[in-house]
């Protein structure tokens, strides 16, 4: 069975007070939830998220981190660097990864090889921009960006991934795609990894939407067959919104 999954992408957001101030308020709202619920800070506060939510159901992961074990890549981070910390789960693929920091398909399938030999669960992220989606070409520049990234990749290491449908156009612009939109899009996603695999590599995929999901309107996007969840920008770096989201299961 696929899980629910609700992450907050905090993004360059938050310094250490400001943390300390939002995991204090998550933690004042933590309740039981139908969904697995994480927050992923910036690197220089993952060891204090970590340590804070350590008692608490709520998982911390990583924004990115760096394909190579070590050596002379200044400003990187490395897996072993966050598996010492304990941290399980990297989000890759972000497009403002993609856009500002030049990451490419090529890159990012040599990020989730990293990940995944060093047993960490990779959320990937993928989207179209709004001249693709104008244009009619949205599923084509997906399923290039899923087969370029993951299609190397063998059934079983899926058990390990979870997959991020963020539309470009949609994210920070407070227009969110029409739940049919996001339906249509993640149906396409599963049927890509039934022909390129199984039924169960498929069904057991969660497939999460980010962009602009609010507390107005996640129960609507959260409520589609195939969508298993979100990743949440703006809205997870208030507490109360967070969760307004995260119970929308
Ligand atoms: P917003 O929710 O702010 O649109 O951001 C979505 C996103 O990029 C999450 O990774």
């Amino acid at each position: 069975m696929r899980k629910n999954i609700v992450a907050g992408n905090w993004k360059m957001n938050n310094d250490l007070s400001q943390t300390e101030s939002l995991i204090s308020d998550l933690k004042s709202q933590v309740q039981t939830s139908n969904a697995e619920v994480m927050i992923a800070p910036t690197f220089v506060n993952l060891w204090h998220a970590f340590e804070a939510l350590r008692q608490d159901s709520i998982e911390v992961v990583a924004q990115n981190m760096h394909f190579a074990d070590n050596g002379a890549y200044t400003g990187e981070v490395s897996a072993e660097m966050l598996k010492s910390l304990g941290i399980k789960t990297v989000i890759l693929g972000h497009s403002e990864r993609r856009a500002y920091f030049n990451e490419t398909d090529e890159s990012l399938a040599k990020k989730v090889d990293q990940a995944l030999q060093h047993g960490m669960r990779v959320i990937f992220c993928f989207g179209e921009e709004l001249q693709d989606r104008k244009a009619g070409n949205q599923e084509t520049v997906v399923k290039s960006q899923l087969v370029n990234a993951l299609c190397h990749l063998d059934a079983d290491a899926y058990k390990n991934i979870v997959l991020a449908y963020e539309p470009v156009w949609a994210i920070g612009t407070g227009e969110t795609a029409t739940p049919e939109q996001a339906q249509d899009m993640h149906a396409f996603i599963r049927s890509l990894f039934k022909e390129r695999y199984n039924n169960d590599v498929a069904d057991n995929l969660s497939i999460l939407y980010g962009g602009s999901v609010k507390p107005n309107n996640a129960k609507e996007i959260f409520g589609k067959p195939d969508v298993d969840g979100g990743l949440i920008g703006g809205a997870s770096l208030k507490a109360e919104d967070f969760f307004a989201i995260v119970n929308a299961f």
